[in-house]
């Protein structure tokens, strides 16, 4: 069982993505943290997001200890992984450990869900369960907003909703695997729903499309 969860920054993907996973005994892949991680790379060595030899490098150099290091969730490193998730050459070398994890889980798991921007539209089209999560842009804001607050981090609401907005923008607009909803997707609004009731709804729609056939199963947007 693979399942595919996208959508953009805040919208409870994530929370959501883990849940399914120990729920179902899948394993679990927010493939965001490897653009992060390349991106905290990039800024480590003192070199410009922007530059694709180096954030290609970056990619492609990346080890496990990378995807555990303690600045990936800071706002520089959030925006410099939009910048070089922009890049194509990023993107390529990140694609392959993407599809193998989802190929080959870790051991004892029944499949896996990842999560990120492309992942039902490019990474895994042939995913058996494809959600997209989304919520709006203030709700999401509010809540990245309050979360950095609760890190201890400071924080101004309007200011993280500009960032948000730009990395939305950069994310929906690149040219390569830009964030959409695939043809195919469940589309899932949390802007009403906390994370209980998200949950929810996603297991539903991932269990009651168990008794079809992919072929078969109702295609929702
Ligand atoms: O989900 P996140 O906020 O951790 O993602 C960090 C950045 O990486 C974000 O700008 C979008 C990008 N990303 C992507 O382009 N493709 C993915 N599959 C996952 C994340």
């Amino acid at each position: 069982m693979i399942i595919a969860v996208d959508g953009p920054a805040a919208s409870g993907k994530g929370t959501l993505s883990r849940r399914l996973a120990e729920r179902l005994g899948l394993a679990y892949l927010d493939t965001g943290s490897l653009y992060r991680a390349t991106a905290a790379r990039v800024l480590r060595a003192g070199d410009d997001p922007h530059d694709p030899g180096a954030a290609a490098g970056a990619a492609a150099s990346l080890t496990e200890r990378d995807l555990d290091a303690p600045e990936l969730r800071e706002e520089a490193v959030s925006n410099a992984a939009s910048v070089v998730a922009a890049i194509p050459e990023v993107r390529s070398a990140l694609l392959e450990y993407q599809r193998a994890y989802a190929e080959s889980p870790p051991p004892g798991k029944g499949g896996a869900v990842l999560d990120g921007r492309d992942i039902g539209t490019v990474v895994l089209p042939g995913a058996d369960r494809k959600i997209f999560v989304t919520a709006s842009l203030e709700e999401r804001a509010r809540r990245r907003h309050r979360e950095l607050q609760a890190r201890g981090v400071p924080s101004i609401e309007e200011r993280v909703l500009q960032e948000m907005q730009e990395r939305d923008a950069r994310d929906r607009e690149r040219s390569v695997a830009p964030l959409a909803v695939a043809a195919d997707a469940f589309l899932l609004d949390t802007t009403e729903l906390d994370a209980d009731a998200a949950f929810e709804a996603a297991l539903a729609f991932v269990l009651s499309s168990t008794a079809r056939s992919p072929e078969r199963s109702t295609k929702k947007r």
